[in-house]
């Protein structure tokens, strides 16, 4: 690791460590002494949420259940106070869940308890150097690149910058995941990309679209048949469960399937082994279950047509895709990854009235449509530079013009209204001042308000920053 060398005095990295477990907290407190910590110890989040209020910690590791308030809350104060701080986790067995709702709020990382000291302290170092790093220019500039893309999935809007985290979090881990999404919001994507993070991308990634397969033959291709188990069976084969041993099974369309194979597929799910059709000897198979959809399993579960219990199954870690139309903001990049796999010459551009449209539009088929309109434009425009409003698809260009609306991102817990309107209306004046270059008479036009109230509320909303 980098060691900053001119921080002589002070150079010990200052560590919080929260756990109402005792003995375990003292004898994790120890080990990191001994490997150069400066460890400060709290029983619960109450009185780690005191240290936190007089010392600047550089880490912060916490049980996230603590009886009162806690670990998620013991983070959220840490990092309100300073930015800075490095926060992990750890979770008790079976918590996966909260570790991905804590690291979408800020935390570095997670342990799950039970753990060897050694993980502990890898995944310390290795919260240290990426912060470390997070501070070097070349690795800012490297980001700037980067952070817009994880595997093939582009994106900058919020919802998708926090999707790429929970990604990488979640591709390390074993457990089930299940990613709902409208259709072309990337599904097949996320599958890859978490495959191909993840410890198991030596092996395969074996793919199922359950819908695009007679009922009848789906199961055989699940589980594989012997000769003659069915009419047409001539030879023995191996089902896609067996061909993504090791690796990652990703079943698409899940929704689709019978209640049999759902019955079936539970079985598979819960002890991992099964039969092939015609045969009564038992495969076990080590491997990582992805499932999609468009539909939404928990309507379906409540009418009866897909079983809960496989539901819960699937469910162990949701991701779910917010479509195009909730994050226009994307829709730039987009076009222009689209633009250059698609323009025969480089630099063909979008007029600024073509790009309008395009991020005007709903996008019920979300990024596929969006791909296959940007597609026909540029056969369309027949090499021209610059693509025009005529190229798009007509649907797009008839879409009635969309108001500015703010993109918002619904956090899982919840929002303050009030404060959130606030800080909304804050942003968009400050927009307003940007776009008139500071001119409170401009903006106040731009907004349609008196040039005094705009005034009076900039007083008020600074006021309240502060
Ligand atoms: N975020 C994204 N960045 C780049 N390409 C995307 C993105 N989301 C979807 N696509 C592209 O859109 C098409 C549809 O994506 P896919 O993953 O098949 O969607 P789904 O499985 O949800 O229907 C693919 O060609 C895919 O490459
Ligand atoms: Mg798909």
């Amino acid at each position: 690791m980098c060691q900053n060398v001119g921080a002589v005095a002070d150079s010990v990295p200052h560590l919080l460590l929260v756990d109402d477990e005792t003995a375990l907290r003292q004898v994790t407190a120890e080990r990191l002494a001994e490997r150069g910590f400066e460890v400060v110890q709290a029983d619960s989040g109450e009185q780690a949420l005191e240290f936190i209020e007089q010392f600047a910690f550089d880490l912060l590791i916490t049980d996230l259940r603590l009886p009162g308030i806690d670990g998620t809350q013991v983070i959220d104060a840490a990092r309100a106070r300073y930015p800075a701080i490095i926060g992990i986790v750890i979770t008790g067995y079976g918590t996966v869940r909260d570790a991905v709702e804590a690291i979408k709020k800020g935390a570095s990382d997670f342990v799950a308890k039970p753990f060897h000291f050694d993980e502990l302290i890898h995944v310390v170092r290795k919260a240290m150097e990426q912060r470390q790093l997070r501070s070097e220019n070349a690795y800012l500039r490297a980001q700037l690149e980067q952070r817009y893309q994880f595997g093939d999935i582009l994106g900058r809007s919020r919802a998708m910058q926090a999707l790429f985290q929970v990604l990488e979090t979640v591709a390390r881990s074993p457990s089930t995941i299940l990613v709902t999404g409208e259709t072309g919001t990337g599904k097949d994507l996320v599958a890859k990309a978490i495959h191909h993070n993840s410890p198991r991308k030596p092996h395969r990634f074996v793919a199922l679209n359950c819908s695009a397969i007679p009922e009848t033959l789906l199961e055989a291709e699940l589980f594989g048949h012997v000769r003659g188990a069915f009419t047409g069976a001539v030879g023995s084969r191996q089902g896609r469960f067996e061909q993504a041993h090791k690796g990652t099974l990703f079943l698409d369309e899940v929704g689709t399937m019978s209640q049999g194979l759902q019955m079936k597929l539970l079985r598979a799910l819960q002890e991992r082994e099964f039969e092939r059709v015609g045969d009564n000897q038992t495969i076990k198979v080590d491997v990582r279950v992805i499932a999609a959809t468009n539909s939404e399993l928990p309507k379906m579960v409540a009418n009866g047509s897909f079983r809960e219990d496989l539901y819960y199954r699937l469910n162990v870690i949701p991701i779910t895709l917010p479509p195009l139309r909730e994050r226009r903001e994307d829709i730039p990049l987009l076009v222009k990854h689209f633009l250059g796999k698609f323009a025969a010459s480089e630099g063909t551009e979008l007029s600024q009235e073509a790009m309008r449209a395009l991020m005007a539009f709903a996008w019920p088929g979300n990024v596929r449509q969006l791909e296959n309109a940007v597609e026909r434009a540029v056969t369309l425009s027949g090499g021209r530079r610059q693509i025009d409003l005529a190229d798009l698809p007509s649907e797009v260009v008839a879409a009635p013009p969309a108001t500015a609306r703010p993109f918002v991102d619904f956090p899982a817990q919840g929002l303050d209204l009030p404060e959130y309107m606030s800080a909304l209306e804050r942003d968009v004046i400050h927009m307003a001042l940007e776009r008139t270059g500071g001119n409170k008479n401009k903006a106040s036009e731009l907004l349609r308000i008196k040039r005094t109230t705009l005034v009076e509320k900039l007083k008020r909303l600074e006021g309240l920053q502060h």
